[in-house]
């Protein structure tokens, strides 16, 4: 295949990675620890919702697709996050529940990657966060039949304003009931990778494996640390 001629030289795009690096004394036995420490970290460099992951999902037939979802809750049973339940990701973690997970934290050259299996959350679960929601988000989960085809913006205004008449947007006009169509799924990890860019290309990658299933389910439970070769 000939190289396309780009406007943008690309090929020149490239910084050094240079901030941190990250050695097997760094982390703890426990990816959950580490996974907050980071967190913590990018919290604190100052970097923009440092929960946004990139969540990959695929058919039964392996047919790929992936977005940016918010982690919601990461705790030892996993990583969690909320969506619509009809929407495309929803549909392939029903057909195949298995999911993979990129926190992008680029500021500090980082990444961490997870794999695992997908389960749904009770509705109990769905219900706590629903309702902890600004309302005009719980009713935008309702006005929007995520991943649809519609036929213009107007469509999901003219919803979200029929909507507003129908349950108004103050605490005093009452409960808002979660859309049956709107839940959360959780991604009991068995591997988690933590990246950190080096220079030269010679980058940090430190990976946990379960070796148990007890230990997607119990941070006391047993990982495996390996070094991967960048
Ligand atoms: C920063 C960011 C955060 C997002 N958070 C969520 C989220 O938590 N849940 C969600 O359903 N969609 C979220 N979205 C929208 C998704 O990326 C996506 O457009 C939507 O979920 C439909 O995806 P699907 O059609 O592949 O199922 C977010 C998008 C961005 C850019």
């Amino acid at each position: 295949m000939s190289t396309p001629t780009s406007s943008v030289n690309l090929h020149d795009a490239r910084i050094t990675y240079d901030r941190a690096s990250l050695a097997e004394s760094d982390l703890t036995d426990d990816p959950l620890t580490c996974f907050h420490s980071w967190f913590q970290e990018l919290t604190d460099a100052g970097l923009e919702e440092p929960n946004a992951m990139v969540l990959a999902t695929a058919d039964a037939s392996g047919v790929v697709s992936s977005r940016t979802v918010l982690l919601k809750e990461a705790n030892e049973h996993g990583f969690v996050f909320f969506t619509n339940l009809n929407s495309l990701k929803s549909q392939q973690l029903v057909s195949n529940p298995r999911a993979s997970c990129t926190f992008p934290w680029y500021l500090m050259h980082r990444q961490v990657n997870i794999i695992g299996d997908v389960h749904l959350l009770s509705r109990a679960d769905v219900e706590g966060y629903f309702h902890s929601r600004p309302r005009a988000s719980q009713l935008g989960a309702w006005a929007s039949e995520q991943s649809s085809v519609i036929a213009s913006r107007a469509v999901v205004e003219g919803r979200f304003d029929d909507l507003v008449k129908q349950y108004g947007l103050t605490e005093a006009d009452g409960t808002i009931p979660v859309p049956p169509h709107w839940g959360g799924w959780l991604i009991a990890p068995h591997s988690i990778e933590f990246w950190q860019g080096r220079p030269s290309r010679l980058h940090d990658r430190l990976r946990f494996t379960a070796t148990s299933a007890q230990a997607r389910t119990n941070d006391r439970g047993d990982w495996e640390l390996q070094r991967l070769a960048p």
